[in-house]
């Protein structure tokens, strides 16, 4: 990847662009606002640094180019060493390029590197006298910084004493998880003032805010200890000597936070190639993680290394920044469409003006429900900071309150469902047209045609549209009494075509129960949630006599989903009869009802889920990754997680220390490359297919 430099023509424009970027960096130490996303700020600081590297002589004094990056607002309490900051790197080539600079540098190749995630928030120092916490101070112009101590107590991973008596200095990253931030902006908001719009900026305008009315929780992560001036000779010495792994081990020790509490944790690695497949690896995880990051820090591990290495006024020579791709962007917020799902959910959702993100246009984005809306007080024509990371879909964080000009306009909210013109149930947080699942039939049954639910091959959107508008269908169950006239009386349905959808339409009569269930659409519960309750309950009349209490056996109900799933089986109950009176199946081959409610149920053989405890996977937790092959090759994603629980195994779509097996097809990537860190166990397609042969379909 490489980041564009913005271009700067002459003085005038070089002038402004220094006036920009001072300003932007003032507001955002002052209080955590900024006009500028990261990437625009980034863009503007290189093109900065390109014009004054033509035009030495004309640097202006002002400039960002020669102060330590986020130095804007200078404090008076003096660090006892600077608090730099880091060079970066933006390619595979450009680190191994700074690899050999530091080899040449210190006279070899560095012994070892250490891995490090680069947290997106604020950098901070934290004083502990005779192992109580006594003062933190931002990092300031890096030379001296501002006193924020009141904010003790409010930062998760500080602790107020050390688990041993000790003077130090422990340096590193205070952020707002995601959780924290929305945290901050409901409290935030509910006292009157505005949002803040990503977790970075919350996080620097709560540790600079000194008189509120409520105080917000952050969370620190450690990434470097060292002596102050009254630790004792014999720590100095060695915090001197200990490697940046083992420091962060001893600050681990000490009850400070560090990323090793984390899915990155910091990793030694010996070769680049090595560090190069964790700067990958790190970078699958980012969009998981429950805080943000902007890249990888790859720091020279030993002491010896970094002391012959040494620093420069702005960044040390032994550790770098791996920057990876922005995943924010401020953009507007044009409009906002009403969609209704196939459930009858009325959701909201943005229309931005278009906007770049690592590579991809966005131009919509995720809002929940008209009570996130107002909760976030958003307004048609507000500037909104926008995040996408991976491939989930795009999210507003929060408007950019700061900018507004007074021109923006209230988000008006349907009045009548905007499909079918019905009245809305408003009840709860999302908005439900009054005619549920009938609204948007065409929806709900091309989704219950659907290859993971009853897999009725022929009836697409189009016949599906055909059917409706003809009057022959107007639930689920209407498809399983079509007479072969009807069908033949349809545009376009010859004799081959009706025979062909009969025939799908009696195999589908005969899916397992978990398919049923899976396309009746019943809200909170998709594919392996279906499965897990056809296999716990073992027939549709089991399921229907469940209480939320019993629901709650099957793992991942707990006591909020299990009594919504009741009512939702409660408003399906007519849909079901019919159903079943068509002749539709309502059991799960192969599983085995759960004992009566009245008998000991801790012991059930079926398992929480219904997951046999027999069978080859059994008690195995199997992840799938990569393009199937061989005997599995025709096999969607579902079927195959279908399969591992016949064989006795539970599906998970991550790989943790708890996975037992990893199915690694071709092209499989960082899944792979994760389990083979973690010693987990590998087969390819075909040697899982001879595991499970005997439950292959
Ligand atoms: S080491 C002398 N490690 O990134 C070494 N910094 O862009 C200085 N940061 O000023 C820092 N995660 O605020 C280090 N694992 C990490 C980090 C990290 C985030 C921040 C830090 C630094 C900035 C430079």
């Amino acid at each position: 990847m490489t980041t564009p430099v913005a271009q700067i023509a002459d003085a005038a424009a070089y002038a402004q662009a220094v006036e920009t970027v001072v300003k932007a960096a003032a507001a955002y130490y002052a209080d955590g606002t900024s006009p500028l996303d990261d990437d625009s700020y980034d863009r503007l600081v290189r093109g900065i640094a390109a014009w004054e590297a033509d035009h030495r002589d004309q640097v202006r004094p002002d400039s960002p180019t020669g102060k330590v990056a986020g130095g804007a607002v200078e404090g008076d309490v003096p660090h006892t060493v600077p608090m730099l900051s880091l060079d970066n790197v933006f390619s595979p080539e450009q680190f191994t390029a700074w690899t050999t600079s530091l080899a040449r540098r210190i006279g070899h190749e560095a012994e070892r590197f250490c891995v490090e995630p680069k947290l997106d928030g604020l950098a901070i120092a934290a004083r502990y006298t005779r192992g109580r916490l006594t003062r933190l101070i931002t990092r300031g112009d890096g030379t001296a910084g501002e006193d924020v101590s009141h904010t003790m107590g409010t930062v998760e991973g500080l602790p107020e004493t050390l688990s041993q008596p000790v003077s130090v200095e422990v340096r590193g990253e205070v952020l707002m998880t995601n959780a924290q931030f929305e945290h901050a902006n409901e409290v935030r908001t509910a006292h009157g003032g505005q949002p803040f719009a990503n977790p970075r900026g919350a996080a620097a305008g709560t540790l600079r805010a000194k008189e509120r009315a409520y105080t917000v929780p952050m969370t620190f992560f450690g990434y470097g200890l060292l002596p102050l001036p009254d630790t004792d000779d014999a720590l100095a010495d060695r915090l001197g000597r200990l490697a940046h792994s083992e420091l962060m081990t001893l600050a681990g020790q000490l009850g400070v936070n560090t990323t090793a509490t984390t899915a990155v944790p910091g990793i030694t690695a010996a070769t680049t190639g090595e560090v190069l497949a964790r700067v990958q690896e790190i970078a699958a995880l980012r969009a998981g993680l429950p805080f943000g990051i902007d890249g990888i820090v790859v720091k020279a591990d030993l002491a010896a290394d970094q002391r012959t290495a040494g620093s420069g006024s702005r960044a040390p020579r032994w550790a770098i920044a791996y920057k990876l791709p922005a995943v924010e962007k401020i953009t507007r917020l044009l409009a906002v469409e009403w969609n209704v799902g196939r459930t009858g959910i009325i959701a909201p959702r943005a229309v931005l003006d278009p906007v770049e993100i690592d590579g991809s246009t966005i131009t919509y984005a995720t809002l929940h429900n008209p009570a996130d809306i107002t909760r976030r007080d958003l307004r048609l024509g507000d500037h909104v900071m926008v995040h996408r990371a991976g491939d989930v879909i795009p999210r507003i964080e929060a408007p950019v309150a700061h900018l507004r000009t007074g021109d923006e306009q209230p988000i008006a909210f349907p009045e009548v469902c905007p499909r079918c013109c019905s009245g809305i149930d408003t009840v709860q947080e999302r908005w439900r047209c009054e005619q549920g699942r009938n609204c948007h039939l065409v929806a709900s049954l091309s989704y219950a045609a659907g290859r993971d639910q009853l897999d009725i091959e022929g009836l697409g959107v189009t016949r599906v549209v055909q059917l409706v508008e003809a009057g022959l269908v107007a639930d689920l169950a209407d498809l399983f009494t079509l007479s072969r006239d009807q069908l033949l009386g349809l545009e376009r349905m010859g004799e081959t075509s009706t025979d062909n959808l009969l025939a799908a339409l009696a195999t589908a009569r005969t899916r397992p129960l978990s398919r049923v269930l899976c396309a009746l659409g019943v809200r909170g519960t998709g594919r392996s949630m279906s499965r897990r309750i056809a296999r716990h309950f073992a027939t549709m009349d089991n399921i229907r006599a469940a209480d939320a209490e019993a629901l709650q056996q099957v793992e991942g109900i707990g006591a909020e989903k299990a009594p919504a799933i009741v009512a939702e089986l409660a408003e399906l109950a007519g849909l079901i009869d019919k159903l079943t009176a068509a002749g539709v199946n309502m059991t799960e081959p192969g599983a085995t009802p759960p004992p009566a409610a009245s008998e000991d149920t801790s012991g059930a053989a079926a398992g929480s889920g219904g997951v046999p405890a027999s069978g080859p996977l059994a008690g195995m937790t199997v992840v799938v990754t990569g393009t199937m092959t061989g005997p599995l090759e025709q096999l969607s994603r579902n079927q195959m997680n279908e399969l591992i629980e016949r064989a006795g195994g539970r599906s998970s779509s991550s790989v943790s220390k708890k996975t037992a097996l990893v199915v690694a097809g071709e092209g499989a990537g960082s899944k792979r490359t994760k389990a083979e860190g973690l010693g987990i166990r590998l087969a390819t397609p075909d040697e899982f297919a001879l595991l499970v042969a005997d439950y292959l379909d």
